[in-house]
């Protein structure tokens, strides 16, 4: 297992790129099931939970050939049986469910485990695949969902007890551009990577209406063509970068390759925390200077267009040294605060309580050996061990590999100094 040695201290400085997204990427290579022709995706990032989607497909007969963010795939001869051992190591795996039962009318795919960010039903997935008329059974920890005589588009409502699904959204959206008739999504998620999912759909035929609001309307089609799409860059590694600027920065640093408007709500909160934010007029770079007078504020996550919960943990523990009091609410994934124990192991001073964290900015961070227990959660460690004094120990960097780009030379780039101690213990 690798770690991540971060010397802290260091001023960050200069300009980075910015991946292709890992959350609109991974319904978009499941979404290839959905035609025997070959579809070529761009900026596809090199991160381990693409390529266990990429394994998955393989497993599943696809042809899968990837080179440098290009990645080519042809499913023309597939079969409905996600291997168990591929799928246990990925959540997103469920993607395929919807572009399988549509294409071959059934799938089977093991039901996905426990998940250290809290309770991950997949409940909603299910009533939307069964409400085009599929069959769901589970057995020896596999769900068999079938639709033998094909799938009857339907108006289906899909909100949940917090909100809207993003990928039980794309689930259906998949299922349906090949069901019989019209579909409606209710309260349907309209994350970015929802709409990145509809316009790759889009421009292979499909004919899908309003991604990007809460009621999206799929006219199925009989079949689906090949195509060539670019991945929207990736929201959440700009907005753990914007943070690194204001948490470790003296003059700013630049990144590139972003878009603004999915950049919003990250913005206004560093702008809030006194930080400065200026993008090009293109909107598809930005640099972040720290403020001279940070302080703390309050953030609740909400689904889209509210604030991520994806950047829950960053924020975090940037206030850990900010001046004054957060508060920290998550809606959406109320106990995913894994990350705060080892903040505090680092002197930040948090108590978490019932789906909320109550920071109290403290002068200095400390170095110690920390445990990283979730993408997101690893990045803030990162964020964390930037500013503090002395040299910090990622351990089980592995979570963050899932999601991040090549994070160690981005960081070095920017002038950190971070250490990959590879197969250590
Ligand atoms: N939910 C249900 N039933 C379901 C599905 C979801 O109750 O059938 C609940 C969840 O428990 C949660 C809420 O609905 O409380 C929202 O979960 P959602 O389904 O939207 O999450 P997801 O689609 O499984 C994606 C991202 C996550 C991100 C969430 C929320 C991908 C691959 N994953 O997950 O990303 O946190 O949306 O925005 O797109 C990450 O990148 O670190 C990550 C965890």
């Amino acid at each position: 297992m690798d770690k991540l040695l971060v010397h802290g201290g260091t001023s960050l400085s200069g300009a980075i790129n910015i991946s292709g997204s890992k959350n609109a990427s991974l319904p978009i290579l499941a979404a290839a099931l959905l035609t025997e022709k070959q579809v070529i995706i761009e900026r596809v990032p090199d991160v381990s939970d693409t390529n266990y989607m990429l394994q998955i497909l393989s497993a599943l007969g696809c042809e899968v050939e990837r080179y440098s963010g290009t990645v080519k795939i042809t499913a023309a001869n597939i079969h409905p049986e996600a291997p168990y051992e591929i799928v246990r190591k990925m959540r997103a795996s469920i993607c395929v469910m919807g572009p399988l039962v549509a294409r071959l009318g059934k799938a089977n795919v093991s039901i996905p485990g426990g998940c250290v960010i809290g309770d991950r039903p997949i409940d909603l997935h299910l009533k939307g695949l069964q409400g085009l008329g599929a069959e769901v059974d589970t057995e020896g920890g596999n769900m068999c969902i079938t639709a033998e005589k094909g799938l009857i588009g339907k108006e289906i409502d899909l909100r949940g007890k917090h909100g809207p699904t993003v990928l039980g959204t794309d689930n259906l959206m998949m299922a349906a551009v090949l069901a019989e008739g019209t579909t409606i999504i209710e309260s349907a998620a309209c994350e970015p990577e929802v709409v990145d999912l509809a316009d790759f759909l889009n421009s292979m035929g499909a004919q899908i209406e309003g991604a990007g609001t809460r009621r999206i309307t799929i006219q199925g089609v009989r079949s689906l063509g090949g195509t060539h799409h670019t991945v929207i860059p990736d929201r959440i590694e700009a907005g753990t970068f914007m943070v690194a600027g204001a948490m470790a920065s003296e003059d700013g640093i630049t990144l590139n390759r972003v878009r603004e408007d999915q950049l919003t709500e990250a913005t206004h909160k560093l702008i809030e925390a006194g930080h400065l934010v200026t993008f090009n007029e293109a909107g598809n770079s930005v640099t972040i200077q720290p403020g001279d007078q940070p302080s703390g504020c309050a953030i609740t996550t909400a689904p889209h267009p509210g604030f991520p919960t994806d950047m829950q943990a960053q924020f975090t523990a940037m206030f850990a040294t900010s001046p004054g009091i957060s508060v920290i609410e998550d809606t959406i994934f109320p106990q995913r605060f894994m990350h705060c124990a080892e903040l505090t192991r680092m002197g930040a001073n948090i108590n978490v309580d019932n789906g909320s964290a109550i920071v109290h900015g403290v002068d200095q961070l400390s170095a110690a050996p920390v445990m990283a227990s979730d993408l997101r959660a690893s990045a803030a460690l990162v964020l964390a061990g930037l500013r503090a004094k002395g040299s910090t120990e990622i351990n089980r960097l592995y979570h963050i590999d899932r999601g991040y780009e090549m994070i160690d030379e981005k960081l070095l780039q920017l002038g950190a100094k971070v250490e990959r101690l590879r197969g250590s213990i």
